[in-house]
């Protein structure tokens, strides 16, 4: 890339490189043509990408708005997510190439073929049926990084049961949570796993949510992966092998109608209720297959790596089913980045080759800490795309990375997306003209705008909420069992655009600019925490009044929670006040798990109310920006 200054604007831009540009799946011409043919025909450009994969039968029409907000993509199509991600790489070149590159924390590693995974795959989902599972039945997944939450996925999918991640890092209590409102009939675990240098225990928490029985849960399997010595309870748990052991590598794929459930994802809403996100077979892997081969300009030599875990929507879309569709090699590491130091990413970059890497911005500015000797120890010359997602990456981090990382040879696409749009939304193609800091344009068939609380456009370099304006293929189906949420959270206009959540602004070029939430909601390390859910768990514990949870700044997690806490008059009169955030926060943890950092906890008499009565965040947020200007006081890590 050629690093130059344009009259395009004053800032800073990047541009491709010639032969990247020769390399491009979609060259500057050809994206131009594609933008403005969706901007006239949106319908056309979705289905021309739905044709790419197959069917096993087509839809009657492309969009039915009959039920708007509840839209209906490719209505009368009859697909399955996995034949596409699986089933059809059995009778291809790809059939012995490699689909999953996973690494254990301790070094350990397995490489699966195309065809390796589809029979792993084939028989957990023959397994599965034993045990009565079937269409529409629900699976909760508590795992770690590891193939069989790969294969547990894909396997659910196969047979049309609808899997329901619940992320590594939550509390009992949240899996818990999940379980009454999926009503699950099985959960699958592992009896633990390795996270920077600890062994981590999973099976006792599935124990403990479990604990006074279930409605609905008959099963658990187990994954053996730290050989650990669990209690298992005769009726209701089972080993993975040993379920496996028997059954036969070929399992017929279920026929789906095109917006059939594929899996239910929970993310923070801002009313302390997470919210569970439906995402459906069709839709979503068309939009995915474009993402692949347009966005991350896949090739059939890559070696793709996304680093996000499989109970975030990152991990859905980039590591399982985006790669699979597009037939490329997917790499899973179990661990910790800083283990057993600060090069490992860089070592598996090295190690497998890989080719595309995408991460997160609290990822980068972990790792740039350590400086730029830990990339040199290795060769990262096959690199030749970056990516980021889930936050904003400041222009520091950007370039850091860009020239540690991608030695200025690679783009750095910061793309912009969220649980609910199922895949990347506002990011740069590979050809585009980079800027630092701003997300770019959308991609091709999704059209935004940036409008005032009333719905009115804001004029260029004005900040405003951004909305979709027309619905897109992998958008969420619904919320489960709260349609009414749905339409209330997402449709708020009589305009019918969907509310992101987010304040933009738009640059004099047409770039967009991400300047975080509009709502109460935290971006701790890339994970969307409610406020709400973190002051309803302080509220949980007899020591708290009342609290008030505001995001502050932090130099790698980009934000963490700061607590104001009213305590109970016994709680008050109380001299250790030491011992007491301790408490709280080891209170913290046990509510909802490692994921809430609460970096400060402020014992205050009393806190600023608006009239109605609510606590008014506002202040105390607009109080802590005012301390955040001073970066000398910004919190460490
Ligand atoms: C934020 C993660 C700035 C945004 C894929 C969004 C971003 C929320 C970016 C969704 C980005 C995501 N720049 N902010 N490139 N990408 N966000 O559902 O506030 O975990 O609404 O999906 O993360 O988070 P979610």
């Amino acid at each position: 890339m050629n690093t130059s200054k344009t009259t395009y604007s004053e800032e800073l831009v990047f541009r491709p490189l010639p032969q990247l540009v020769i390399d491009a799946n979609v060259n500057p011409q050809e994206f131009a043509a594609a933008q403005a043919a969706a901007q006239a025909d949106y319908l056309a450009y979705w289905e021309d990408a739905a044709h790419e994969l197959e069917w096993f039968h087509k839809w009657d029409a492309v969009l039915d708005t009959t039920n708007a907000p509840h839209y209906h993509w490719f209505p009368g199509g009859q697909c399955n997510i996995v034949h596409n991600a699986l089933d059809r790489h059995i009778t291809t070149g790809n059939k012995n190439k490699l689909a999953l590159i996973w690494e254990g924390e301790a070094g350990d590693s397995k490489k699966y073929t195309y065809y390796e995974l589809y029979r792993e795959v084939n028989r957990l989902a023959n397994a599965l049926r034993s045990l009565g599972i079937s269409k529409g039945d629900r699976v909760v997944l508590y795992l770690p990084l590891i193939p069989q939450t790969m294969i547990t996925m894909l396997a659910c999918a196969k047979i049309g049961a609808v899997h329901c991640m619940v992320f590594s890092g939550f509390s009992a209590k949240i899996l818990r949570q999940r379980v009454v409102e999926t009503q699950a009939k099985v959960v699958v675990t592992a009896d633990g796993f390795y996270r920077n240098g600890h062994l981590i225990a999973l099976k006792t928490l599935v124990d403990e949510a479990l604990m006074g029985g279930s409605d609905s849960v008959e099963t658990v399997i187990v994954v053996n992966r730290a050989t650990l010595d669990v209690h298992m309870s005769e009726a209701r748990d089972i080993w993975y092998d040993a379920l496996i052991r028997q059954e036969r590598s070929e399992a017929a794929t279920e026929v789906m109608h095109a917006h059939d459930p594929l899996f239910i994802l929970h993310t923070s809403g801002t009313t302390g209720e997470p919210k569970g996100v439906i995402h459906g077979h069709g839709g979503y892997m068309v939009a995915l297959h474009r993402s692949l081969n347009w966005v991350f300009d896949i090739k059939p030599t890559d070696i793709f790596w996304c680093t996000g875990d499989l109970g975030w929507i990152t991990g859905h879309s980039y590591v399982v089913y985006g790669p699979l569709i597009a037939g490329t090699t997917t790499v899973m590491y179990e661990g910790h980045p800083l283990y057993p130091q600060a090069d490992r990413m860089w070592d598996i970059v090295s190690r497998y080759g890989v080719t595309v890497l995408y991460t997160a911005p609290t990822v980068i500015r972990m790792l740039m800490r350590y400086g730029h000797q830990y990339p040199r120890m290795h060769d990262l010359s096959t690199l030749r795309l970056l990516a980021s997602a889930g936050e904003s990456i400041s222009p520091d981090t950007w370039l850091w990375f860009y020239k540690n990382i991608g030695h200025s040879q690679c783009p750095v696409l910061d793309t912009w997306w969220q649980t609910e749009t199922g895949s990347c939304m506002i990011t740069p193609f590979p050809v585009s003209v980079l800027k630092p800091g701003s997300v770019h344009r959308p991609v091709p068939g999704i059209m935004v705008d940036i409008v005032d609380d009333q719905g009115q456009a804001v004029p260029t370099g004005v900040q405003g909420n951004l909305v979709i304006t027309q619905p897109w293929p992998s958008m969420l189906l619904d919320l489960d069992r709260n349609s009414q949420k749905y339409q209330s959270t997402y449709w708020p206009l009589k305009t019918h655009w969907y509310w992101t959540g987010d304040i933009v602004s738009r640059d004099e070029d047409g770039l967009i600019w991400i300047h975080g939430r509009s709502d109460d909601i935290l971006n701790i390390a890339g994970h969307r925490i409610g406020n709400v859910e973190l002051e309803n768990a302080f509220l949980a514990h007899k020591a708290v009044a009342e609290v008030a949870v505001v995001g502050i700044p932090d130099k790698i997690k980009g934000e963490v929670g700061k607590a104001f806490v009213v305590l109970r008059p016994d709680f008050a009169v109380l001299e250790d006040r030491n011992e007491i955030i301790r408490m709280l926060k080891e209170h913290l943890r046990k509510e909802i798990g490692p994921v809430a950092v609460i970096r400060v906890i402020e014992f205050v008499d009393t806190l600023p109310h608006t009239q109605s009565g609510k606590i008014a965040r506002h202040i105390l947020k607009d109080r802590e920006a005012g301390i955040a200007k001073d970066p000398s006081l910004l919190a460490e890590s």
